[in-house]
């Protein structure tokens, strides 16, 4: 394993000194980079994009070659799991993604396997050596996985949704088959993050993209209690190293409290929460990662610097914040504004670290 010559968001993630506010953004691989775009069409679909690790390498590697981004993100999609399992996922082009055979029944959810990484998804892990390699420690590499929840939710819909009523008629109608259906993925998304990490990911993040949509109960009996189940499953406690997780629930700011007790090192929150008041509640039990607004990012390069100072000086002095959107990035944002956030954390945020 490659020592890391930067190794200040893994630092920033375990509450350790740094000399700035590390900085890397959700979605930094992708649509509003032209170089991504001409990768895209060359590969075809996005799915080919992500079965060939070579592509996927050079569309990870893109956004460091443009930023001073401190860490990367492999370049795949959450939904590689439900495909492994045998969904049939596919992406139209405009509509997002889609399941030929979404899971709702009962009988569905017992004939479901849980997939050997090392074989359905050895693209996944292929792409990571690869990475690693390309990168030779430059910056850490974040491996990632949806939340079995997140998972869940385009799998008994059948593609992306604006009001959940079947998965949630589901949860409502049959808690039993949601919670066999959840403890089925949290033992595959614990198997598909210990594979990235026996692969070389220098940290996880889940992404629980729809656990907000969820009611305070349910958020923690169908969402972080299995969040928590897949953490548990990697058996971090045994790695000889120290690969810190991040959890993200988009929509999260009002449960931070029962999130920070799940196990996991640093909690994303989303634009809608104070991060000065998100410290306050979770103390020093996790470090927080966000949370501009990605909408502001189409700001006039001065407002952006001013939101970034106000996002750090609300944080705070001391070490425990990752500089991040509160999601990914959108896909018609302006390069160059995406410039000038990394530069202002750059520029502002050592003052908090003296
Ligand atoms: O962050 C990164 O740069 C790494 C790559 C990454 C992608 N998807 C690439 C991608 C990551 C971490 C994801 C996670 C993901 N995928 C999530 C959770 C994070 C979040 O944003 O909340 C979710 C919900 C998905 C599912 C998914 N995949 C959707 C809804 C879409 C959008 C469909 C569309 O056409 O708008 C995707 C496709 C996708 N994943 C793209 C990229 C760059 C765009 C596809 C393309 O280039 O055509």
């Amino acid at each position: 394993m490659t020592r890391l010559h930067n190794d200040c968001f893994i630092r920033a993630l375990l509450r350790q000194p740094v000399e700035r506010t590390p900085v890397w953004m959700m979605r930094q691989a992708g649509r509003y980079l032209p170089e991504y775009r001409r990768v895209r069409e060359q590969a075809g679909s996005f799915m080919s994009l992500c079965t060939q690790p070579e592509l996927a390498c050079e569309v990870t590697l893109q956004p460091l070659a443009r930023f001073r981004l401190d860490a990367a993100i492999l370049f795949s999609d959450i939904l590689t799991i439900p495909d492994a399992m045998g969904l049939g996922l596919s992406f139209a082009e405009g509509e997002g993604p889609r399941f030929a055979r979404p899971v709702r029944s009962a009988a569905e959810v017992r004939a479901l396997p849980v997939p050997d990484p090392e074989d359905r998804l050895r693209y996944v892990t292929d792409a990571v050596r690869l990475i690693q390699r390309e990168l030779g420690g430059r910056v850490p590499l974040i491996g990632f996985s949806g939340s079995p929840w997140t998972l869940a939710t385009y799998m008994v819909e059948g593609g992306g949704s604006r009001e959940f009523r079947k998965v949630k008629g589901l949860m409502y109608q049959e808690p039993q088959v949601m919670h066999e259906l959840l403890g089925k993925l949290a033992e595959a998304v614990g198997l598909y993050l210990a594979a990235q990490i026996a692969a070389g990911v220098d940290a996880i993040m889940v992404f629980d993209t729809w656990g907000g949509v969820l009611s305070a109960a349910q958020y923690r009996e169908f969402s972080l209690a299995y969040a928590q189940q897949a953490l548990e499953r990697i058996g971090l406690d045994r790695l000889e190293r120290k690969v810190p997780a991040l959890l993200f629930t988009k929509g999260g700011g009002q449960w931070l409290e029962a999130m920070a007790g799940a196990g996991y090192d640093a909690l994303g929150i989303d634009w809608t929460t104070d991060i000065g008041e998100a410290r306050r509640r979770v103390g020093d039990r996790v470090a927080l990662q966000g949370n501009l607004d990605p909408q502001a990012l189409y700001a006039p390069e001065q407002s952006i610097r001013a939101e970034v100072e106000r996002i750090l000086e609300s944080y705070g002095p001391g070490s425990g914040h990752v500089f991040n959107l509160g999601h990914g990035v959108w896909p018609d944002v302006d390069p160059g504004r995406v410039g000038a956030m990394v530069e202002a954390v750059h520029e502002f945020s050592p003052a908090w670290h003296r």
